[in-house]
């Protein structure tokens, strides 16, 4: 065991899928090879992943996880090591019977994650099929059943317009949202021409994603104070290289032929270290030069080398890649200009704030709260955060009364 308190296994479990999505990074053509059978799925990635990280997670997907005949032998399979699951899905498989035979597979530890792209029709028809409305029906099933749920948007060019109104539209109804950054992967391979620039990123991804803080999901640039780990992150068991990007850190991509990348956007490309049939993945994990390298944090070049936020940002390592074929250099999309680990970002205020808010989100609410801050400190944190959240609600009636009277303007 790495003895890492959070991972992530993204596990593209096939590439077969009941849609077409033009910018799809799984779907390739050639010839098809075998995805890891069954049997080989549960023994060379999910018994690792628990070797891994005892309390770890994996993320099914694919393609169309759901179009696995055995999807629910392997979610009961993650649930019998004890890690938690995701689904990320494009929901079309999604009905009343399906959720309750998957919570039970999986012992009620399971998260859905679906994917839109945007709230405007014509924008969203061009990136998948799919839209707001179908989305709301199927996180009210998942409300009914019982399981939590986030929203994945692929940020690109064709719809990073719209990015502030998907965000309005999600955080009004306390939707977290993951923002996956488009890459030229797959069918996507050719379409450079939509991924964003640093510019783009300035002026309409950032001012969207730090503002909302139920999207704190492992974004860069990621400007979160150094200071906030003494602020009482350490606490919960949470740590800053916990945000921000995870490749490698936390978090690894399996290929549905059992390829390993530091990120499930870096899967079929130079980057893939090594295949699970080939090293187990817990050795690969802890001695690949790659892995190894990017989870020291020192490792890294450029701006990011020097960057005071390199522990809770660390720069987006697929973007980094696709710009310059080298996974350690800097985050081409970031447009803070470090001269060294002094140089303050003016929003690190502003994203410090928003951290604490997040960090009380997944401490009370399930299930970030087992996933993020699974160790036994992390637990006895997030109690108390709680306890801390319950406290200020039953005071709060008493607290507007006072200011009341101590202030004339009320
Ligand atoms: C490949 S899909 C598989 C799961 C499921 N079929 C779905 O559609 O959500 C997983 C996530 O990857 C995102 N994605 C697809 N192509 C991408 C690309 N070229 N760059 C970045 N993300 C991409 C999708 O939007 C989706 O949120
Ligand atoms: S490389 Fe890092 S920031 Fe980029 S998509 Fe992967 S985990 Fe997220
Ligand atoms: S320079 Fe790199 S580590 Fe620093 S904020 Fe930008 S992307 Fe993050």
């Amino acid at each position: 065991m790495s003895g890492v308190h959070f991972f992530m296994c993204y596990f593209e479990t096939t590439r077969e899928c009941n849609e077409d999505c033009p910018g799809c990074m799984t779907r390739r053509e050639g010839p098809v090879v075998e995805p890891l059978s069954t049997e080989e799925a549960k023994r060379l990635v999910i018994d690792e992943v628990a070797k891994i990280c005892p309390v770890g997670s994996v993320a099914f997907s694919g393609g169309e996880f759901l179009l696995r005949p055995d999807a629910l032998d392997l979610l009961a399979h993650a649930a019998s090591r004890g890690l938690y699951s995701f689904i990320n899905t494009n929901g079309r498989l999604i009905e009343a019977v399906l959720l309750a035979e998957i919570k039970k597979a999986c012992q009620g530890r399971i998260t859905l994650g679906f994917s839109l792209d945007s709230v405007d029709p014509d924008v969203q028809g061009r990136c998948r099929s799919g839209d707001k409305d179908e989305l709301l029906r199927r996180i009210a099933l998942c409300d009914q059943a019982g399981i939590g749920y986030f929203v994945l948007v692929t940020v690109s060019r064709a719809n990073m317009n719209t990015l502030a109104e998907t965000s309005a539209f999600l955080k009004e109804r306390g939707i977290p949202m993951l923002r996956s950054p488009f890459v030229p992967r797959g069918a996507a391979a050719t379409r450079r021409d939509l991924m964003f620039t640093r510019e783009d990123m300035k002026h309409f991804i950032h001012p969207v994603l730090r503002s909302n803080h139920l999207a704190y999901v492992s974004y860069t640039p990621f400007f979160a104070s150094p200071s906030l780990a003494e602020l009482g992150l350490a606490k919960l068991g949470i740590s800053l290289g916990q945000l921000g990007c995870q490749a490698a850190r936390g978090y690894v991509g399996v290929s549905p032929e059992g390829d390993v990348a530091p990120c499930v956007h870096l899967l079929d490309s130079a980057a893939v270290c090594g295949n699970v049939k080939q090293t187990p993945l817990s050795e690969l994990f802890n001695t690949n030069p790659v892995l190894v390298g990017l989870r020291s944090g020192d490792k890294l070049k450029g701006r990011c080398g020097r960057c005071r936020y390199r522990t809770a940002c660390g720069g987006c390592r697929a973007l980094a890649f696709y710009s310059s074929g080298d996974c350690f250099a800097e985050d081409p999309t970031c447009f803070f200009e470090p001269s060294d680990e002094q140089d303050k970002s003016e929003y690190d205020e502003e994203t410090s704030r928003n951290t604490r808010a997040f960090i009380e989100f997944i401490a009370t609410n399930s299930p970030w709260r087992d996933i993020f801050a699974g160790s036994p400190s992390g637990q006895f944190g997030a109690f108390l955060i709680r306890f801390v959240a319950a406290v200020r609600t039953m005071i709060k009636p008493f607290r507007r009364r006072i200011h009341k009277h101590e202030n004339p303007a009320y």
